[in-house]
């Protein structure tokens, strides 16, 4: 297998080296591109030294003038990672600039994108960058999450590249649909797992153009379905409407109401050894949805009859054939937070509960990180302080083992 390194300008390009070797313990061939920003950092002889190939940087140093060296080096690979990603890069790829020999690769390349971005902040924040992330996102590029934490400039977010081994993890899935190619020093503790998960909101229709659904973007549920492949499990992940790329070497079934996620959660439950509810499932629907737009009654009042949906991980929880399946369920609340939660936990028979607090505004739907407590049924607790979704993931996950 061989992987095409692009590395761009940032104080994190020092880290590549630690993913090139990384790949090429676990087998894997790695060819580098430096943007020349990239080279302000890092010598290319660093890379070129451990790699044992030349290094390219500029668009017109190649030796070889018979070949169209974008298109053969893209073609050369099966993989086409970037670590670190700066904001100006994604800004390329989103727009489609081709000015330099990574960027014109970039739109030569057919095979599957990864991208580790890397910068500060307010630069990750900004609408610019988080635009760009979306188109990415959309088209189909894979990413690494980045952490939280200090960064070079002193401050302190999400920015910092993801660490060095996330990354050679995230590519060898990649490259293995299965996901089951083994990878060096990382961790497999849920090789014998079946995690079924849900994901992102539920959507209840009430006529053809409207309806009623909420804030979940799907971005939580997706990265615990990551993590738990990253650590060798077979994932399921049911998921409703989300502008996300299905997870690589994840079954990944797309439903739209309450009623669809509950059916595709019962169709897959009977070896399912762990089920983690991060949906915001809604919890009513219209009666009757109508078949025809609804029309407006001149200025008279309109009433919605909702009925209740079903509680899918309560009835997950109440599975006579349950035996030793992990159920763990997530609650949003913006007050009293561990008090609903811990109800939530004992009414629906759960084992337990991550309650995360969505008055804040880096926690909870549609934002890169949140902050929770873990509720378990012996009365412990877990904090979980402000990180990546990715990381919260894997924390969530290791609790989930120790009730094992
Ligand atoms: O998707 P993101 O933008 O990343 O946001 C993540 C999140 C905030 C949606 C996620 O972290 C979260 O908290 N999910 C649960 C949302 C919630 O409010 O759940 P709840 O309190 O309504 O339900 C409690 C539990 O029961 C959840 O596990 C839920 O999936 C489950 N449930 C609820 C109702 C229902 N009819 N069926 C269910 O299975």
């Amino acid at each position: 297998m061989k992987v095409l390194l692009g590395v761009t300008g940032c104080i994190g390009a020092y880290k590549a080296a630690e993913v090139l070797r990384g790949l090429q313990k676990a087998g894997v061939q790695v060819r580098v591109i430096m943007t020349e920003h990239a080279t302000e950092f890092v010598r290319p002889a660093t890379f070129e030294a451990l790699s044992g190939q030349s290094v390219i940087v500029g668009m017109f140093t190649q030796s070889d003038h018979s070949r169209i060296e974008h298109i053969a080096t893209a073609r050369e690979a099966d993989l086409l990672l970037i670590a670190p990603a700066t904001a100006n890069i994604l800004a390329k790829f989103a727009h489609g600039i081709a000015d330099d020999f990574l960027s014109t690769v970039y739109l030569s390349n057919t095979n599957p994108v990864l991208i580790a971005p890397a910068m500060n902040v307010e630069m990750w924040n900004h609408l610019a960058t988080q635009a760009n992330l979306k188109t990415l996102r959309e088209r189909g590029d894979l990413f690494v999450e980045p952490g939280v934490g200090y960064q070079a400039c002193g401050e302190v977010g999400v920015g910092r590249l993801a660490e060095p081994e996330e990354i050679v993890t995230a590519v060898l899935a990649v490259l293995s649909p299965d996901s089951r190619l083994p990878t060096p020093d990382s961790s497999k503790d849920f090789q014998n797992e079946h995690v079924l998960l849900t994901a992102g909101p539920t959507v209840e229709d009430l006529d053809p153009v409207r309806f009623i659904t909420n804030r979940s973007s799907g971005k939580m549920g997706y990265a615990i379905a990551e993590a738990a492949r990253d650590r060798g499990a077979r994932v399921t992940l049911i998921s409703g409407p989300t502008k996300l790329a299905a997870p690589a070497g994840v079954e990944t079934i797309n439903v739209r109401s309450t009623r669809e996620m509950y059916e595709a959660v019962m169709n897959h439950l009977a070896d399912a050894t762990v089920f983690i509810g991060s949906a915001a499932v809604a919890d009513f629907r219209p009666v009757n949805r109508a078949e025809h737009k609804i029309k407006k009654q001149g200025k008279a009042n309109f009433t919605i009859e909702l009925e209740p949906t079903e509680d899918i991980i309560a009835s997950v929880a109440a599975d006579p054939n349950r035996n030793g399946r992990i159920v763990a369920g997530f609650a949003a609340e913006s007050q009293t937070v561990l008090t609903y939660a811990d109800k939530k936990l004992r009414e629906k028979g759960l084992d337990l509960i991550v309650a995360n607090d969505i008055s804040r505004t880096d926690a909870g739907f549609d934002v890169e990180t949140n902050a929770a407590t873990i509720l378990k049924r012996d009365g412990s607790r877990v904090e979980l302080p402000l990180q990546s979704k990715r990381e919260l993931a894997d924390r969530v996950l290791d609790e989930i083992l120790k009730l094992r």
